[in-house]
């Protein structure tokens, strides 16, 4: 028996057990309250089996050079994977885990949320009462644009989207989507969901929702001329990754009129959010909630434990992605 494998925590986290990882390794100092800096990142994970990181982490190739071949497994307190470097795990064979379904229904929830606040302008009607603007009903006060029975466009049907699909089902909307590839039938059958190329998609949806991971194909995808493409009267909604859009067109298509509304939760500098659309009366704008209940949270935690520890003790983690 060699010694306990040395792991290194990059921040306290709900679910995440120091006890129960203290039976099977040895954490290399108690996790921080606020994100660790690159500096400190960079001195704790010498000599480390194992790095449980979250999507602020950036575990690159000089931060798998700074741990060594020790390195055996990278799981992250996530489900989207686009902070760490696979290509360079993969050629280091560090395994690479995460959170997916844990988080589903969480994200799902908190998608149909901003569908229903961008639309009804539910953050712009309530920042007016707090400041004393709530005068008596008005009947020109606030309008939005509805939510029943209009025509939800789905970009990425994994799981998040399909159990956006879910609760639109509820709202009495059409489906379309737009994913690599198509669902098969049974699967389209089961959500009431149509596949579309993605300009049909973005041309007759009033609502388009983003839910695919962050790759080199979905970087940039929501560009300037994707957005003079949607209807006039669309929300956009984002629970991605904010790469996926282009935030100043976002802004441009706001002020311009090209769309009615936005509802986003994640931003292409987290946690620098474009000054125009922090200007824009018509952005409901979360600071990437997706997953925040603690039930969920505590979900994830146990979920990167077990990814974590599984590896570390030679078996298949729950969740790899590589
Ligand atoms: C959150 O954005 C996640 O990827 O889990
Ligand atoms: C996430 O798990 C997804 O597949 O959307």
């Amino acid at each position: 028996m060699g010694s306990a494998p040395k792991v290194v925590v990059t921040r306290r986290l709900p679910g995440v057990s120091l006890a129960r990882l203290a039976e099977k390794a040895v954490l290399a100092a108690e996790p921080p309250e606020v994100p660790m800096g690159r500096e400190e990142l960079l001195s704790r994970v010498p000599g480390a089996a194992g790095i449980l990181c979250t999507l602020a982490d950036r575990i690159d190739s000089p931060l798998m050079e700074a741990a060594g071949p020790s390195l055996k497994v990278v799981s992250n307190y996530a489900v989207g994977v686009n902070n760490i470097d696979l290509a360079e795990a993969a050629r280091r064979g560090i395994r690479v885990c995460n959170t997916p379904d844990v988080l589903t229904q969480a994200t799902a929830d908190l998608a149909f949320s901003l569908m229903l606040a961008a639309s009804r302008k539910l953050s712009d009607a309530e920042r007016a009462l707090r400041a004393g603007r709530f005068t008596g009903w008005d009947p020109w006060g606030f309008l939005g644009m509805p939510v029943y029975g209009k025509t939800l466009g789905i970009v990425g049907m994994g799981k998040i989207g399909s159990a956006v699909a879910v609760r639109a089902a509820g709202f009495g909307m059409r489906i379309l989507y737009h994913n690599r590839r198509a669902l098969p039938a049974e699967r389209e059958k089961v959500l009431r969901a149509e596949y579309r190329g993605f300009d049909a998609l973005l041309t007759e949806s009033d609502f388009v929702v983003l839910c695919v991971p962050l790759t080199p194909e979905t970087r940039g995808l929501v560009d300037r001329e994707r957005l003079r493409r949607m209807k006039r009267s669309a929300v956009l909604v984002n629970v991605s990754r904010g790469e996926v859009v282009d935030e100043g067109a976002l802004a441009a298509a706001l002020s311009q009129g090209w769309i009615f509304a936005a509802g986003l939760d994640v931003y292409e500098r987290e946690p620098l959010v474009h000054p125009d659309l922090l200007a824009a009366p018509k952005a409901v704008l979360l600071p990437h909630i997706g997953s925040a209940t603690l039930e969920t949270r505590e979900r994830m935690g146990r979920l990167a434990m077990e990814n974590l520890l599984a590896v570390l003790s030679g078996t298949e983690p729950p969740c790899a992605v590589n």
